[in-house]
């Protein structure tokens, strides 16, 4: 007999205001940021900003490449930066935007499976859930506490 299991998502989607004032200048930082974007092959201009633990905030974007797979998202940029240059820091949260070139409105995203493998990298490097914000179309934010929602199922132990 087959088992049915079920796995469930919580997160959260918030208003602006409902953010707090650490969380609202992480969205600002990524929003600036996403306008230094290299994407000249899919106009999707993205911006993603950590804060460390440290309080120091970190941001980048997406930089493209004409060999399709060689461009980078905007986190695994900023992740890496983070852990090269402050490997002894968590991340306590990232915040992630997107816009399309010449678009006011900001554009729907979700981090790809490379993005949240790597911030489920981050997660176990210093054994602390990191929290996602993401901007939504309609203003509003959504806030994961954690990788876990986002790569149910993760791959996370080589001996298990
Ligand atoms: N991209 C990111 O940088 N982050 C995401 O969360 C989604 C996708 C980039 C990759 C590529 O440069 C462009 O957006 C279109 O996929």
């Amino acid at each position: 007999m087959s088992k049915k299991i079920k796995i469930e998502a919580e997160f959260e989607e918030l208003a602006w205001e409902e953010l707090t004032i650490e969380e609202q200048q992480l969205m600002m930082r990524a929003r600036k940021v996403s306008e230094s974007a290299y994407a000249p092959y899919s106009d999707f201009h993205v911006g993603a900003a950590v804060r460390l633990e440290s309080g120091e905030i970190l941001q980048s974007s997406n930089q493209e490449n004409v060999s399709f797979p060689v461009g980078v998202c905007a986190e695994r940029l900023v992740l890496g930066y983070a852990g090269a240059n402050f490997p002894d820091l968590a991340v306590k949260e990232i915040a992630i935007v997107a816009r399309r070139k010449g678009e006011e409105i900001w554009a729907g995203v979700s981090p790809c499976g490379l993005c949240r493998q790597t911030i489920n990298e981050m997660e176990m490097r210093f054994n602390r859930p990191i929290s996602i914000l993401i901007q939504n179309p309609d203003g509003s934010v959504f806030r994961f506490q954690g990788i876990q929602t986002l790569l149910p199922f993760k791959f996370d132990d080589l001996n298990a």
